[in-house]
């Protein structure tokens, strides 16, 4: 129950405080992002955690000049690989097995079969299936804040290919996919906070069968 009264607090902030989070809330945030589910455990995703408001400064624009970039105590950049490439698919499952003390040939025809079905995508395919993978992270990582009381506003509302060239994120195998600014929020400012949440009715939402 406690989850569900989390997410009904929780809205789309607006308008940001600008006051700066403890790290610890922000740390467990990155973490339950961490720990969330991915196809095939690939876990494609890299986090850019910005504090910096000079860096948030720049990135406004790049974002239409939405308010909650600045003044955010922290924007997450969600990011994902560019590509899935046969190195990347051997690099997880070496590491995963290392950690479990087991030989390679324990997953050799898992990968043999990842190879394959992502040798059928196409490059702009590949990253679409990246960024799935980041958007449930996003969705792991909301649920995360709510239940810290803590504010977090996803965005999509930006330029990718401008954050991109910004954050250098090509050069290293990357591109974005989502923001989150985390904060507090600023009700006297923000037009969304008076509002009631808009849901569709329970009855549209599901087919039971
Ligand atoms: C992927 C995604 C992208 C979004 N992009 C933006 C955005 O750029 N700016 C913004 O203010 N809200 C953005 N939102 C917030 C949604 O508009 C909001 O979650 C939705 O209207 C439901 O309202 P609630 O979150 O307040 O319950 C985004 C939400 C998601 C999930």
């Amino acid at each position: 129950m406690k989850l569900l009264e989390s997410l009904n607090w929780r809205y789309a902030t607006k308008r940001m405080t600008g006051e700066a989070l403890e790290p610890a809330e922000v740390a467990n945030i990155i973490e339950a992002a961490r720990l969330a589910p991915t196809s095939a455990g690939l876990q494609p995703i890299h986090i850019y955690v910005i504090s910096d408001p000079a860096i948030k400064q720049q990135i406004q624009p790049i974002a239409f000049g939405q308010p909650q970039i600045v003044e955010s105590s922290h924007l997450l950049v969600f990011t994902s690989w560019d590509k899935i490439t046969d190195e990347r698919i051997d690099k997880v499952h070496e590491d995963m097995n290392n950690l479990r003390n087991l030989p390679m040939e324990t997953t050799a025809h898992t990968v043999t079969n990842l190879k394959q079905l992502f040798s059928t995508f196409s490059e702009e395919e590949q990253y679409h299936h990246t960024a799935k993978q980041a958007h449930i992270a996003l969705g792991v990582a909301i649920a995360a804040a709510a239940e810290l009381g803590v504010d977090a506003t996803p965005m999509e509302g930006f330029d990718k290919a401008a954050l991109d060239e910004f954050l250098k994120l090509r050069e290293n195998g990357l591109r974005s996919v989502v923001l989150l600014a985390l904060g507090k929020r600023q009700i006297t400012e923000d037009w969304l906070y008076p509002l009631k949440k808009y849901r569709q009715a329970k009855e549209d939402f599901i087919t039971e069968l």
